[in-house]
């Protein structure tokens, strides 16, 4: 919220331009996005992001797998670069998103203080965050970094980052996003049901988009891609959240409107209706 508390939810808000896709344009005009996450057993959550970061218009794609088992590429979408941690050439990414299927190991910390250090636009999601809750250190490092980052905690990632629970964040939810600003000085998204998003210097955004189809696995790994997709576009941070948030909801929107879902939307079928309502809005 701003020093008036106010939040705003104008969908027109949510619609910063894209770069113009001009007939000579190159993949260079529409930036190469990094989505680090892929330990041992939860690569998949890393390419439902990635995936979802080609359909949302990145120029190329990475996924940067800290595990072992991950494929050699990705069946349905061979765009996507697949890499080991350990080789990956971070200067090669425009923006970041980490955090889908990272986990919490020692490699996994170490990946993340790397990320924070590159000096680039970065989504920390889901195991990013559980990280920063739990070494203050990191956590005081990204906040030291300014306003290059959106972290998009769900009820309990917030909670666990403000040391409280979960209920307590669900009673006062702009309360909760002021507290975890405040702390990190950079673009938060607080997901779940009327999610809510901070931006520096600007007023906060209640989405007006989403519903019940939503509330399935998955789903916050697309989010993360999104995000990471129109960073690497060149979007700030606060444009870049409230764009992914906006169209991630209306996908589930226009899906249900032709029976997939609310019952059993798959994350993985968003995505390309993002694309669809992207190219003809
Ligand atoms: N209405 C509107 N939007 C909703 C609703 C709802 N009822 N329920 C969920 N959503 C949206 C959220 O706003 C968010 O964008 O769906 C997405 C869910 O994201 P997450 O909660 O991060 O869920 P996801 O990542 O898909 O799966 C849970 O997250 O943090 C990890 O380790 C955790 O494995 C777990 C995973
Ligand atoms: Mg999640």
């Amino acid at each position: 919220a701003d020093a008036a508390g106010a939040i705003l939810n104008a969908p027109g808000l949510f619609l910063p331009s894209l770069p113009a896709r001009r007939a000579a344009a190159h993949k260079g005009t529409f930036g190469t996005v990094a989505i680090v996450g892929g330990d041992t057993g939860t690569c998949g959550a890393t390419l439902l992001s990635a995936r979802a970061a080609l359909s949302a218009g990145a120029g190329r794609v990475h996924a940067v797998m800290l595990g072992t088992g991950a494929p050699a590429y990705d069946a349905p979408h061979p765009e996507i670069m697949i890499r080991a941690a350990d080789k990956f050439d971070w200067d090669s990414a425009d923006a970041l998103s980490v955090g889908a299927g990272m986990g919490r190991s020692d490699s996994a910390r170490a990946v993340l203080g790397r990320a924070i250090e590159t000096g680039k636009p970065a989504v920390l999601d889901a195991d990013a965050l559980n990280l920063l809750a739990d070494d203050g250190a990191l956590a005081a490092r990204a906040a030291a970094a300014g306003d290059r980052f959106v972290l998009t905690p769900h009820p309990g990632e917030a909670a666990r980052l403000l040391g409280t629970d979960t209920g307590t964040v669900e009673a006062n939810r702009p309360g909760a996003l002021r507290q975890l600003q405040q702390r990190f000085r950079c673009t938060v998204v607080l997901k779940g049901s009327g999610t809510l998003i901070g931006r520096v210097g600007a007023p906060a955004l209640l989405n007006p988009t989403g519903n019940a189809g939503l509330a399935s696995g998955g789903t916050g790994d697309v989010l993360g891609g999104l995000i990471g997709a129109f960073l690497a576009q060149r979007l700030s941070p606060g444009d870049a959240a409230a764009a992914a948030v906006y169209w991630h909801g209306r996908a589930a929107e226009t899906l249900a409107e032709r029976g997939i879902g609310p019952a059993g939307l798959t994350a993985g079928e968003l995505a390309p209706e993002v694309r669809g309502l992207m190219n003809q809005a």
